[in-house]
């Protein structure tokens, strides 16, 4: 009988491990291989968004070459720092993303051959003082962080204030808005920004710099590098490039407002159409509520499980004496998360720790911000447990129950209810925190905020829309604890 059954398992077992192997070998037949592109897609026409989907220049040739080499494409929007580090850490298989060759990065990453020729340009207020590139001494200038526009003014003007922006969007922004005098910027993308807002900016018709675009990969992919070259090649000589590129020379400028309305409503109301309405741009608001939701909520489900084990770990050390090497591990676990910033912390468990691995980005983040939080949740509950009079264990431990049972059924359940306050407004804390996440170019809500923003180049509505977002969970959320509070009060 029993022999049976055991035989019977094992087939059923058997079964179940060839049905695995089967579907995901018939799944991997029709699928191709995908090549990702790490790009910052606020550099028209280059990459840019239009209708919710990332186009441009270097998303059409990679596609392009993609396609011929056997692979789907993927495009990843990123900060454009992060995108040479995405190809070394292998995030990415390819950076394409108007990377200028320069000697610095080709220590870092392998260029494929030039593709474009271009150079930096100056952009200024259309009634400004500054005519050439020697006004700009001494001038407050933008530009995209970590550009070649970066390093030139850097370099170039010593005694000027150097504003350094995520995008380029967000610096034209700062521009209109007199915040700085100037933008330095990549001669096309600067024309269509400046195209979108003839009457307010210009640009100054002196190239400051010589530049070439070319893709980026890791150094060990030669294969990828050779085979891209070839691609390349031959679309450089069969004009197919130079129809790509003519195909995006209007990108970017559908932006502007049509017509800018007079009357405050009127305004209110274009502003708020061409924010959310128009090409469906509030969906970057859901989807990125969705993954900041997610992302809290599992982090915090982490962060409190973590924090239990750590906080019983520390205050059973503390009663009894026991746990000292779990105690000092924990203690080191507390020190060093407290001690630095969670963007940093965040960074370092996605490039570092993920090195060389693709892994799902809301996941690194619930690992990241769990981890964080944990720190202090654990701090919370081992506060809760301390303020439990002493009292409580040792009349559990007289009536004969073991310091396990009086643990987990006396002491931890008073002390929940005491910290749950302060549980609650640790999530609030995390749910907050988790707006850093576009640091590792996830869309959560703050960064879903971010792409509208760098669309319409209007920093008024996304931002108002994403703190009313953030500010309805939390208010909503602290009704709920409310609530749970009240009910667990009429229990005791
Ligand atoms: N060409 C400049 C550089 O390599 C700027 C590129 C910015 N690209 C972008 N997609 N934002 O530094």
């Amino acid at each position: 009988m029993k022999q049976s059954k055991t035989l019977k398992s094992m087939i059923r077992i058997l079964f179940l491990i060839l049905l695995a192997v089967c579907t995901t070998a018939c799944g991997k037949k029709e699928k191709r291989p995908v090549l990702k592109m790490a790009t910052e897609a606020t550099f028209p026409p280059y990459e840019y968004y239009a209708n919710g989907k990332i186009c441009g220049i270097d998303v059409d040739i990679v596609r392009t070459i993609a396609d011929h080499l056997g692979y789907d494409l993927q495009v990843i929007d990123m900060k454009f720092d992060a995108v040479i580090t995405a190809v070394r850490t292998a995030k990415a298989d390819i950076a394409a993303s108007g990377i200028t060759v320069t000697a610095d990065r080709k220590k870092m990453i392998d260029f494929t051959l030039p593709y474009v020729q271009a150079y930096q340009l100056i952009i200024v207020p259309v009634d400004s003082k500054i005519k050439s590139k020697d006004d700009l001494h001494g001038k407050r200038i933008g530009v995209q962080q970590g550009t070649t526009g970066d390093l030139f003014v850097a370099d170039n003007y010593k005694k000027s204030k150097l504003n350094r922006f995520d995008n380029g969007a967000l610096a034209i922004a700062a521009l209109r808005n007199n915040k700085i005098d100037a933008v330095v910027l990549d001669a096309d993308p600067a024309k269509i920004h400046v195209r979108t807002y003839p009457k307010e900016i210009k640009v100054l018709n002196e190239p400051l710099t010589g530049e070439e675009y070319a893709f980026a990969i890791a150094k060990h992919n030669k294969k990828l590098r050779i085979d891209i070259n070839r691609e390349l090649k031959r679309m450089l000589d069969d004009g197919t490039i130079n129809e790509i590129i003519a195909k995006h020379k209007n990108a970017g400028s559908s932006s502007a407002p049509a017509e800018v309305k007079s009357g405050f409503f009127a305004k209110i109301k274009a502003a708020f159409v061409l924010n959310f309405v128009k090409d469906k741009r509030y969906m970057y608001l859901v989807d990125g509520f969705w993954i900041t939701i997610i992302m809290a909520f599992f982090a915090v489900l982490l962060g409190t499980i973590l924090g239990f084990i750590v906080a019983v770990i520390r205050s059973t050390h503390d009663m009894t004496g026991k746990l000292k090497i779990c105690n000092a591990l924990c203690h080191l676990y507390l020190t060093v998360i407290r001690g630095t910033p969670v963007v940093v912390q965040l960074l370092i468990i996605y490039f570092v720790i993920f090195n060389n691995l693709d892994v799902n980005k809301v996941l690194v983040g619930i690992i990241a911000f769990g981890i964080n939080s944990g720190a202090y949740v654990a701090e919370i509950i081992r506060s809760g447990i301390m303020s439990i009079d002493k009292g409580q264990m040792e009349a559990g431990r007289s009536l004969g129950l073991s310091y396990k049972k009086v643990m987990l059924f006396v002491i931890l359940p008073q002390a929940f209810k005491n910290v749950l306050p302060a549980l609650g407004n640790e999530f609030i804390v995390l749910l907050k925190e988790t707006s850093v996440a576009g640091y590792i170019a996830l869309q959560d809500l703050t960064k879903g905020g971010d792409i509208i923003r760098s669309q319409t180049y209007d920093a008024f509505m996304p931002l108002i829309a994403v703190a009313l977002i953030y500010l309805a969970v939390v208010v909503l959320f602290t009704k709920l604890l409310g609530i749970l509070e009240k009910g667990l009060k009429k229990n005791e």
